[in-house]
């Protein structure tokens, strides 16, 4: 969808390179030409975004989430990734919800906010600071294999803790 304004630019300033020179003051002419250009590829950038917004983003109760299926990141990026879309790592405040996104998810492991910024047992929500809402260990409980910061990731029907740079899913969800 970028790819005809970036075209419209290119022709423009090949255009007026080629007809005027850059040396015979065209280049205020192609700079005015460009803002308007320019304009018009952000409302592209701002529609594009509400367009991708309104089809990623689902609600399920009274929250929408956002189900990374296919991109796998560590615990930071995934973090990264969903702010830049306006949402946070998921925060699960409850067993309702939980039992309410489970159907949503494949057979992948899913980074949630839950981390235990390397102290132990103590697992805390990243976007709250408090300790994590709601938690469902797998059969065995925590793992603690010997990395000292562990984050929480949904497999199947249950939690698990992850070495925080293991690439995984993510899903996020908008603070509200
Ligand atoms: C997470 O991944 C990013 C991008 O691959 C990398 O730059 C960053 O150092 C990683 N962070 C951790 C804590 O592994």
């Amino acid at each position: 969808m970028f790819k005809l304004p970036v075209i419209l630019i290119y022709v423009l300033i090949a255009g007026c390179a080629h007809f005027h020179g850059w040396q015979s003051g065209c280049e205020a002419f192609c700079f005015s030409k460009m803002e308007g250009i320019m304009d018009y590829v952000e409302d592209m950038k701002e529609e594009l975004a509400e367009l991708r917004f309104l089809n990623s983003f689902e609600k399920i109760g009274s929250h929408y989430y956002y189900f990374e299926h296919w991109k796998e990141t560590n615990w930071t990026t995934a973090d990264e990734e969903c702010r830049k879309m306006g949402a946070r790592l998921a925060e699960i405040r409850d067993e309702r919800e939980y039992n309410a996104i489970l159907p949503r998810l494949q057979s992948n492991m899913y980074w949630l906010d839950i981390t235990n910024r390397g102290q132990g047992d103590h697992w805390y929500s990243l976007n709250t600071g408090q300790p994590a809402a709601f938690l469902k260990w797998h059969q065995g409980g925590m793992d603690n294999e010997g990395f000292a910061v562990h984050c929480v990731t949904i497999f199947y029907d249950d939690m698990w803790d992850e070495n925080c740079m293991n690439f995984d899913n993510y899903i996020c969800k908008l603070q509200k």
